[in-house]
């Protein structure tokens, strides 16, 4: 049985790009419906970073979202950086005219994003997973899926894939139209989750010649750490004992310790940097991770996914409003020199922090002393800052 529905946006993808763009297109009056192939609950609890960038948190507040993040979150004026077992705060806030560091996490805002989408009467259907994306070349799209075992058609003007690096949505554009740049790295990042009071009052990015570490926080009693480790390790590599005593060594400094706790998660995450500059083909549109990806190094990456879907919404604004597509022409190159920046930082960032086990020792000098004059220079620290907090909008 076939059950057919109609909407103006079809959105694949109930991630950061799927869900802001929702409710930036509902607030100019466009009707979309969002089909997600992961449950509520598993999108609601799936465990990411946890930094927002300062424009990221004034839109969600602009737009009536903040509330609870505005008592959960955590706002700090800084970070620290670390190399051996010197410290360096740098204040942030100094440096951009007040802009903090915003420690939320990502399924956080992704509840309170579903939760006001819902009251908000908005369409979503989770579980629901894409089979085929149709007429993207022609007049009329339409997204065929499948929930509970039955077939669906939803038709609509344009499509949006913000299903994530692994989604169908960009492979839907024809490999020979793609233009794709990628880099891995040769390392990867054990992420946990303890029970554990707070060690540092903010968090910590910390240069060993072992590898990175870094500490940041969900709330009093739960902090986040994560480890540099090697990308083909099995999660039974990082025993309890283990994690603990490679996050002692470093982050050690005299007078210090971390206090350790239970830990109720931990995960692998790769480290990529990738981009398809194709974010256009016909009626389909790609947003967030479905066209690039950064390592996590900087959290950049929710950040970079709600950018897209502000530059796409005014765009389709336009052509309802008045039929006019140069935001369809132009969002691409407009999306991408945001992007592009972000991926120049997360890569810097990246590279400046870790042990790459396949540098020369003249490029692991190189990358010692790039930490070392951001650690002593106002300059290179304002650089840090603005891009850290988010470059700001032309408009
Ligand atoms: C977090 C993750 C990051 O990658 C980062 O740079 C800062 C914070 C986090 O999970 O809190």
């Amino acid at each position: 049985m076939v059950g057919a529905m109609r909407s103006q946006i079809g959105i694949v993808g109930a991630g950061p790009a799927g869900l802001f763009l929702a409710h930036l297109l509902h607030r100019a009056g466009i009707a979309s419906v969002i089909l997600e192939t992961r449950s509520r609950a598993a999108v609601e609890s799936t465990i990411r970073a946890g930094m927002l960038g300062d424009w990221v948190v004034r839109l969600m507040r602009d737009m009536g979202l903040a509330e609870r993040l505005e008592r959960e979150a955590h706002f700090h004026d800084g970070v620290t950086l670390q190399v051996g077992e010197t410290r360096q705060h740098l204040d942030l806030a100094g440096l951009t005219g007040g802009k903090q560091v915003t420690i939320y996490a990502q399924h956080e805002v992704l509840k309170d994003l579903i939760a006001a989408r819902l009251a908000d009467g908005g369409e979503m259907h989770f579980e629901a997973h894409v089979t085929s994306l149709d007429g993207i070349e022609a007049d009329r799209a339409a997204i065929h899926f499948t929930q509970a075992g039955v077939a669906h058609r939803l038709d609509c003007d344009f499509i949006v894939a913000a299903d994530g690096f692994h989604g169908p949505g960009r492979l839907a554009i024809p490999a020979e139209a793609r233009s794709e740049y990628h880099k891995d790295y040769p390392f990867a990042w054990l992420g946990i989750l303890c029970h554990a009071p707070r060690s540092w009052p903010e968090l910590i990015y910390a240069r060993h010649e072992d590898g990175f570490a870094l500490l940041t926080t969900r709330s009093d009693s739960i902090q986040r750490l994560y480890i540099q480790c090697d990308p083909g390790d099995p999660i039974e590599a990082w025993p309890d004992a283990r994690i603990w005593d490679t996050l002692q060594c470093r982050l050690a400094t005299p007078g210090w310790s971390l206090t350790e706790g239970a830990i109720f998660q931990r995960s692998i995450i790769p480290l990529r940097s990738f981009v398809c500059e194709t974010m256009r083909h016909g009626r389909l549109f790609l947003a967030g991770d479905a066209a690039h990806i950064v390592p996590p190094t900087g959290a950049k990456g929710l950040n970079l996914a709600v950018a897209d879907v502000r530059i796409l919404a005014r765009a389709f604004e336009r052509f309802y409003a008045h039929a006019d597509t140069t935001g369809f022409e132009t969002y691409a190159a407009t999306a991408l020199g945001r992007i592009w920046k972000g991926e120049r930082f997360s890569w810097w960032m990246t590279t400046m922090l870790h042990r790459d086990p396949s540098e020369t020792a003249f490029e692991h000098r190189i990358h010692a002393a790039e930490l070392a004059y951001v650690m002593n220079s106002t300059a290179a620290q304002a650089a840090l800052a603005e891009n850290y907090l988010g470059l700001p909008f032309a408009d």
